[in-house]
């Protein structure tokens, strides 16, 4: 499973890339807004400081499958080829994912919250389909289920589209999803941080080194004894 930060502030970008193995970035236009910058000057730092190769996911803002399409061109233009475009799934977003496929666009097609629009995404070409576990949780249905039942579904079908799980309140969620081998989560730093926030681990290792430094002396370590 691919490990991916939803998120689009660069500092907090960076400080994730320094310590966890992250594939990638995606961001939504609510995420971007909170920057408060122009959308595009953050996505080109952040697409600089990841370089061409990983995954960069950029959602279109329109509601017409025209206007979401010219987006589609210049997010292209503006941060390169190997751009992921969200396109939510609704009648006009389906529309744009097929022209937009035809012309080999990668494409993640997004605001999943049935199969149908997994199913139908990804028989339209999409590369990826973002269910949205927490809000599909709080319609009353059980998220998880519904992003493996979306995986199945597609492999199923011999389908070449992969689950982007999003929209993620807790690590186990998350580790759900690694169990059943899904192609990939995008995440919040919180929730990332999280993975590893185990108060049990950091008192193992203060127990560890508190028991070395009373016998070697207090700074000890293995490059000093
Ligand atoms: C992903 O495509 C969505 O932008 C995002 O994960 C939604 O997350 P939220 O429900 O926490 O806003």
């Amino acid at each position: 499973m691919k490990l991916i930060i939803d998120g689009a502030n660069l500092n907090v970008i960076k400080e994730l890339y320094r310590y966890f193995p992250i594939d990638g970035v995606t961001c939504n236009p609510t995420i971007l807004a909170h920057e408060k910058r122009n959308p595009y000057d953050v996505l080109m730092e952040i697409r600089d400081f990841i370089g061409p190769n990983d995954e960069l996911h950029v959602q279109v803002v329109s509601g017409d499958a025209d206007t979401m399409y010219e987006e589609a061109h210049m997010i292209r233009k503006r941060l390169g080829a190997g751009t992921y475009i969200k396109v939510p799934v609704t009648r006009e977003g389906m529309r744009v994912i097929k022209m937009l496929k035809k012309e080999g666009f990668p494409v993640t097609a997004t605001a999943i919250y049935t199969h149908m629009q997994a199913f139908l995404a990804a028989k339209a070409g999409a590369d990826y389909a973002a269910p949205y576990i927490n809000r599909i949780d709080n319609l009353g249905v059980d998220g998880i289920r519904e992003a493996r039942d979306i995986h199945d579904i597609f492999r199923n079908n011999h389908l070449a589209c992969e689950v982007l799980a999003a929209s993620f309140k807790n690590v186990q969620q998350a580790l759900e999803l690694a169990k059943y081998g899904i192609g990939a989560a995008t995440i919040s730093p919180d929730v990332i941080e999280g993975l590893v926030r185990i108060d049990a681990v950091d008192h193992a290792v203060s127990v560890f080194r508190k028991d070395f430094e009373a016998f070697c002396g207090e700074g000890a370590n293995m490059k000093n004894v």
